[in-house]
């Protein structure tokens, strides 16, 4: 009887004994702990491949992200969180540049399946966000420790900081038109600057480009992370400009939209 922390042949071998090949059905995978001398060392992902087993490591270099529980296509394992991919054979990545995560030989015999604790292939983050996304994070991290966000716009600490963002998706350059709520908007905020000497601030959404939300959240908590990734890999993004003005400067933020959006 094989349990957690049981390693092959001897008490000095490397291999751990990690599962049963008959709890992994081709074309899938499980995660497993493994233990030595009551503790945990790491979690591993063991995958089929058409009956061959392999072993990275379960957490994506990017995230954490749970590699046993991603889309598994041919020997690449996508991770269930953003998408980053990997190798089961070498846990590199097929796009050059890309990060790669530890992968560990693995011995079955007979059913049982003993994955070796010292890596093949250590993994390596190669991958860097590109500059205003690092830019962003850094000023979010000063922000959440109590420092100053200067940085991100000329900041007069008397005056109160309003942001506008206007919501109208009239399209100036096919057919420019009165937008009813940007004047509206732009009365409010002509009002702040002049009765309470306000620094104010508009955005305009239809000049920008984004991405849309691909709904991590949904997928696992820890997944939705701030600043959001779809940024972080994108750099031409304008979410940037949004996340910079409503969460490091605005004191108020005022949103105008078209009322046949309710
Ligand atoms: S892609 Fe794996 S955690 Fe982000």
């Amino acid at each position: 009887m094989n349990e957690e922390g049981e390693r092959l042949d001897t008490n000095n071998s490397s291999y751990h004994y990690a599962g049963l090949t008959t709890d992994i059905k081709n074309g899938s995978s499980k995660s497993f702990s493994i233990i030595t001398d009551g503790e945990k060392i790491t979690e591993i992902a063991v995958f089929n491949l058409d009956g061959t087993y392999y072993a990275i490591s379960n957490s994506c270099a990017h995230k954490g992200g749970p590699l046993s529980k991603g889309f598994f296509e041919g020997d690449i394992v996508t991770c269930p969180w953003h998408g980053w991919k990997y190798s089961v054979k070498t846990g590199k990545s097929p796009h050059q540049g890309g990060d790669s995560v530890n992968s560990y030989p693995v011995k079955i015999i007979k059913d049982k399946i003993y994955v070796n604790s010292i890596p093949s292939n250590v993994g390596k983050k190669i991958f860097q966000p590109h500059k205003a996304y690092l830019k962003l994070k850094e000023s979010v991290d000063d922000y959440l420790v109590h420092k100053s966000s200067d940085g991100i716009l000329p900041v007069d600490d008397k005056k109160i900081r309003i942001l506008g963002i206007s919501t109208t998706n009239a399209n100036d350059k096919i057919a420019p038109r009165q937008s009813t709520s940007e004047d509206a908007l732009d009365f409010a905020l002509e009002y702040a600057k002049k009765n309470l000497k306000a620094e104010t601030v508009v955005i305009k959404l239809r000049e920008l480009e984004f991405n849309h939300c691909e709904g991590y959240y949904s997928k696992n908590a820890n997944a939705c992370i701030f600043p959001c990734s779809i940024s972080e890999r994108d750099s031409e993004d304008q979410m940037i400009q949004i996340y910079e003005k409503v969460i490091l400067w605005a004191d108020i933020v005022l949103i105008a939209t078209p009322i046949r959006w309710g």
